[in-house]
C-alpha cells in the first residue's frame, strides 16, 4: 500500500484522537464487523462535509484499539474502506499492543485521567516507579506515532485538531516536523487546579504542559479548565497568562510562543438524538422498560460508562437513603441505572464495576418485594435503550466527582418525552451551561442527594416541562457540528 501514498494529496484539516469513528470486531468466521464509534466527535467531523481524499479535504488519524482494528488496518492498508466510515478519510494506526496498552491504560486512563479527575485518594494514590517510567516512554512514543502520521498527512498550513490527554505531546512534537502548520489541541476533560497536578513527576507534568503549548491554541469544554490550565502552566513551567479587560484567561506565553485560549462547550446534537429515539427499536425497549417498572411508578434513570469519575456508588447510596428516610417512595420508584463498561483491562475499574453491582444488589434485598425491585441495574451497552430511558425518565441523575462535560444531562432534555427533572452534579461542566434549571448537588454529599432525589420527584409536571424545555435549548446551543466549526475557525484566524 505505500506506493498509494504518493498519489495521495495531503489533507487541509486533520483530526487526531485515540478512538477513531469506528471499531472493528472479528467475527468467527474470520470476517470483520465494523461498528460506528459515537460521540461528538463524528458528528461534529460529518460538518465539514464529505470531502474524499481525492480534493485535499479532512482525514482523521486515530489509533487500533484492539484485534479486530489492527486485523482492519492490514487488511486496508492506509486508508480505512469508506464504506466502514461514513465515508471519511480515517487513518488507523497500528501501534505495537505493549506500545498502546501501556500509553493508554498505563498513562493516559490511569494517570492523567485519574489526576484530572482527582480522583486519586488513599489507597489510590499513584506510585511513580520503574513500571510508571516505561509507560510513561510508551506514552511518548504513541505520540510520536501520531505526530510521524500527522506531519505526513497534512497539507502546507494545514489545521489540525488533536483532542484529549491521550495526545499532549503531540502539538509540540508535530511543532518540531511541520513548523508550518495551525495547530489546536482540545481537552475533553477537567483540566486539575495546579496543587493537584502537581502530583504528577516534575518532569511529566512539564513536559505535558510544554506538549501542549507547542499548539496555537489550547481549547476546553468550560471556563474552569481553561483557568486551572492556565494556571498549572503559570505554577509549573512560570508561564506569563495573558488576560483580557475582564479577567478571563485569553493566552499563555512561554519560551518566545504564545498559545491562546478558548472554550467550546459541546453540546447534544439535537436532529440526530430527535429521529434516532423515535426508530421502532428504540420503541421496543420501552415498551421493554415499561414492563420492568410497572404502572404507576416514577422512573429515575442513569447512564453512566461504569468509571471512577461517574460516582455510580454514590449515586445508589442517595437512592438508598431516600427508600430509608422517606418510606412513601417504597414501591412508587424504579431506579434504572445503565453503567456500561468501560476500560476493563485495568483493575480499579473492574473493582468498581463490581462494586457498582454489589450495592445494587444490596438495595434490591433490602427493600424488594415480589413485585417491586427497586433497582434495575442494566450493564450491557445499548444506545436505543438508553434513549428507551432518556425519553420515559421522570427524572435524571447525573452526580459525576468531576466531568469534562457530560452529555448525558445535555441528551436527556433533548429526547425527554414528558419532561424529566436534572439531578446534575455541580462539578460536571454541563453545570455551567444547565445550572439555572437543574438541582445542583456536591456530588459527595449522598444526603444532599438524596434530598435532591425526593424533590426532584416531587416536582409538578408543569415545573418540570417548563424546565426541561429551557435546558434542552441550553443543552444544543453549540451542537457538534458547529462546535467543530468554531474551534476550526477559531485556528485558522490570524
Ligand atoms: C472520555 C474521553 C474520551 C474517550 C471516552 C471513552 O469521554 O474524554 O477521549 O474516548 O471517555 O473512553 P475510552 O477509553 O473507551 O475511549
Amino acid at each position: 500500500a505505500e506506493h498509494m501514498h504518493l498519489h495521495m494529496p495531503p489533507a487541509q484539516i486533520v483530526v487526531a484522537s485515540n478512538r477513531g469513528p469506528v471499531s472493528y470486531a472479528l467475527q468467527a468466521d474470520g470476517s470483520l464487523a465494523a461498528g460506528r464509534g459515537g460521540g461528538g466527535l463524528v458528528s461534529g467531523l460529518s460538518a465539514i462535509g464529505q470531502q474524499g481524499d481525492g480534493d485535499g479535504g479532512a482525514v482523521w488519524v486515530c489509533a487500533a484499539l484492539g484485534e479486530g482494528d489492527r486485523e482492519a488496518v492490514r487488511r486496508a492498508g492506509r486508508r480505512l474502506d469508506p464504506g466502514d466510515t461514513g465515508g471519511h478519510p480515517v487513518r488507523m494506526l497500528d501501534i505495537p499492543p505493549g506500545t498502546f496498552a501501556a500509553a493508554y491504560n498505563g498513562v493516559a486512563n490511569s494517570v492523567l485521567w485519574f489526576v484530572h479527575h482527582l480522583l486519586y485518594q488513599t489507597p489510590l494514590e499513584p506510585v511513580f516507579d520503574l513500571e510508571f517510567r516505561s509507560q510513561w516512554a510508551a506514552y511518548e512514543t504513541y505520540n510520536a506515532a501520531f505526530a510521524d502520521a500527522l506531519a505526513e498527512e497534512a497539507a502546507d498550513g494545514a489545521c489540525v485538531l488533536v483532542q484529549d490527554y491521550h495526545l499532549t505531546l503531540v502539538p509540540g512534537m508535530l511543532r518540531d516536523r511541520r513548523p508550518d502548520l495551525r495547530i489546536g489541541h482540545f481537552s475533553h476533560t477537567p483540566w486539575a487546579p495546579p496543587d493537584y497536578y502537581r502530583l504528577l513527576p516534575d518532569d511529566v507534568a512539564e513536559q505535558v504542559l510544554r506538549g501542549i503549548l507547542g499548539g496555537d491554541r489550547a481549547a476546553f469544554l468550560t471556563a474552569r479548565w481553561a483557568e486551572a490550565f492556565a494556571a498549572c502552566c503559570a505554577a509549573v513551567l512560570g508561564a506569563e497568562v495573558l488576560r483580557s479587560a475582564e479577567g478571563t484567561a485569553t493566552a499563555v506565553r512561554f519560551e518566545g510562543r504564545t498559545t491562546r485560549l478558548g472554550v467550546h462547550g459541546l453540546g447534544a446534537d439535537a436532529d440526530f438524538l430527535r429521529e434516532r429515539a423515535h426508530r421502532p427499536d428504540v420503541e421496543e425497549r420501552m415498551a421493554a422498560l415499561r414492563e420492568q417498572i410497572g404502572p404507576g411508578r416514577k422512573t429515575i434513570v442513569r447512564v453512566d460508562r461504569t468509571e471512577l469519575s461517574k460516582n455510580i456508588v454514590r449515586g445508589l447510596r442517595a437512592y438508598r437513603r431516600l427508600l430509608e428516610e422517606r418510606p412513601q417512595w417504597r414501591g412508587r420508584v424504579v431506579h434504572i441505572a445503565f453503567a456500561y463498561p468501560s476500560r476493563q483491562d485495568l483493575a480499579v475499574y473492574r473493582d468498581y464495576t463490581a462494586e457498582v453491582e454489589r450495592v445494587a444488589r444490596e438495595i434490591n434485598s433490602a427493600f424488594g418485594k415480589e413485585d417491586w425491585q427497586p433497582v434495575a441495574l442494566h450493564v450491557k451497552d445499548d444506545f436505543a435503550r438508553s434513549l428507551a430511558a432518556y425519553r420515559l425518565a421522570d427524572v435524571a441523575l447525573v452526580n459525576p466527582i468531576r466531568d469534562g462535560m457530560n452529555l448525558v444531562a445535555k441528551e436527556v432534555p433533548v429526547v425527554s418525552e414528558h419532561g424529566c427533572a436534572l439531578v446534575l452534579s455541580r462539578e460536571a461542566g454541563a453545570a455551567a451551561e444547565l445550572g439555572d434549571e437543574a438541582l445542583l448537588v456536591n456530588p459527595y454529599d449522598v444526603e444532599a442527594t438524596a434530598r435532591a432525589l425526593h424533590e426532584a420527584l416531587l416536582m409538578d409536571t408543569g415545573e418540570r416541562a417548563e424546565r426541561t424545555k429551557r435546558l434542552a435549548a441550553a443543552a444544543t446551543a453549540l451542537p457538534p457540528a458547529r462546535w467543530f466549526m468554531d474551534q476550526l475557525r477559531a485556528l485558522q484566524a490570524p
